[in-house]
C-alpha cells in the first residue's frame, strides 16, 4: 500500500530518488488512472517516485453539475495505486489545498478554454488549469501525466506550461476502453442498461471518422456525425462532434488541410455527460 499524506508539508518530506512523476486524478480511479500510474512508474524506474493526487475540484464544477454526486472511494482508491506501483497517494483536503477560501487568482485558460467543452462548461477549464497549476507547485515532479481521454485538458496543460515556464514534462497516455469500445470514465457507473447501449454510439461515430481519413476532414466530420444523428433518436443528445487540430483546437475547415487532429465529441445519456475523441493524422 501507498503513504497516505494529506497536507503538502508530509508530501514534502517523503521526496525521494532521481525523479518524480505525479498523476492527477479526482479519485474513483478506473483501469483508465491505472494505466496512468503503469506509464508513470514505468517512466521513473524503481527508484524514482510516484504519487497520485486524489482530489474533487470544486473550482472546476459548474452550477449544477455533479460535484455533489461524484463519486468518493479513496479506500479502493489506495487499492489500484498500490497495485500500479504508487509510492504515495496525496489526497488533501479542501482547506489544505484552498487555504484562503475560493481564490480570487487563478490561471485563465484562454481562447482555447472557451472552445467545445469549454463552450458547455463556462470556466471549467479556468478551474482545471488553476488546481493543475497548484499540484504542480505542491507534488513538484519531473514529469505529469494525464490521459488522452481529456484532450482539451492535455492540450491546455501542454499549452500552461508552455505559456509560464512549468518546469515539468507533460506525457499523454492513451485512452482505455470496455472491450466494446466505450472510453473509461468515473461517471459511467451512472449509466442506466439503455443509457449505457446508447453511450456506445460516442465511440462508433469516433471509428466512422477514422476509417474515413483517406476521404480527408469533411468525409471524416460527416461520417462521426452521421452515427451521432442516428443514435440521437435512441436517447443520445449530442452537444458536439468536431475536428480540430490537436495543439490549438481550432476548427478544422480546409478540406485540403494537413497534420495532427483531434475528432472530439460530447453527449449526453440521460443526466449523464460522456465525452470521448480519437487523435488522426491528416496527409
Ligand atoms: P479525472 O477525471 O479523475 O482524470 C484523471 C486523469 O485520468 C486525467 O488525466 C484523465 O485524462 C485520465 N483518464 C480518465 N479516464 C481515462 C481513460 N479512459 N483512459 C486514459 N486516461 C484516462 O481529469 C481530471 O480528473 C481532473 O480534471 C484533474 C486533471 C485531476 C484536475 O482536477
Amino acid at each position: 500500500r501507498p503513504h497516505l499524506v494529506d497536507t503538502a508539508a508530509e508530501l514534502r518530506s517523503l521526496a525521494r530518488g532521481p525523479e518524480r512523476a505525479v498523476v492527477m486524478t479526482m479519485g474513483a480511479l478506473h483501469e483508465g488512472h491505472a494505466a496512468l500510474v503503469r506509464a508513470a512508474r514505468e517512466r521513473v524506474g524503481p527508484e524514482g517516485q510516484v504519487v497520485v493526487t486524489v482530489f474533487v475540484n470544486p473550482l472546476q464544477f459548474g452550477a449544477g453539475e455533479d460535484l455533489d454526486r461524484y463519486p468518493r472511494t479513496l479506500e479502493a482508491d489506495l487499492e489500484v495505486a498500490g497495485k500500479e506501483g504508487a509510492d504515495v497517494v496525496f489526497a488533501p483536503s479542501l482547506a489544505e489545498v484552498y487555504p484562503g477560501g475560493e481564490p480570487q487568482v487563478r490561471i485563465s485558460a484562454g481562447p482555447m478554454g472557451a472552445v467545445l467543452e469549454g463552450a458547455f462548461r463556462p470556466g471549467h477549464f479556468d478551474g482545471v488549469l488553476t488546481v493543475v497549476a497548484k499540484l504542480l507547485h505542491l507534488t513538484a515532479p519531473d514529469v505529469a501525466f494525464f490521459g488522452q481521454k481529456d484532450a482539451q485538458q492535455l492540450a491546455l496543460v501542454r499549452r500552461m506550461v508552455r505559456d509560464l515556464n512549468f518546469p515539468v514534462e507533460i506525457v499523454a497516455v492513451p485512452t482505455v476502453r470496455e472491450p466494446d469500445g466505450l472510453a473509461l470514465s468515473s461517471r459511467n457507473r451512472y449509466l442506466g442498461d439503455a443509457e449505457r447501449t446508447s453511450s456506445l454510439a460516442l465511440s462508433r461515430a469516433l471509428r466512422a471518422g477514422e476509417q474515413a481519413v483517406p476521404r480527408g476532414p469533411a468525409a471524416v466530420l460527416g461520417a462521426a456525425r452521421q452515427v451521432l444523428e442516428a443514435a440521437a433518436g435512441q436517447g443520445l443528445d449530442v452537444d458536439y462532434a468536431a475536428l480540430v487540430d490537436a495543439e490549438g483546437f481550432t476548427e478544422i475547415a480546409d478540406d485540403a488541410w494537413q497534420g495532427e487532429a483531434v475528432l472530439a465529441v460530447a453527449a449526453r445519456a440521460g443526466t449523464t455527460r460522456l465525452i470521448d475523441n480519437v487523435a488522426l493524422h491528416f496527409g
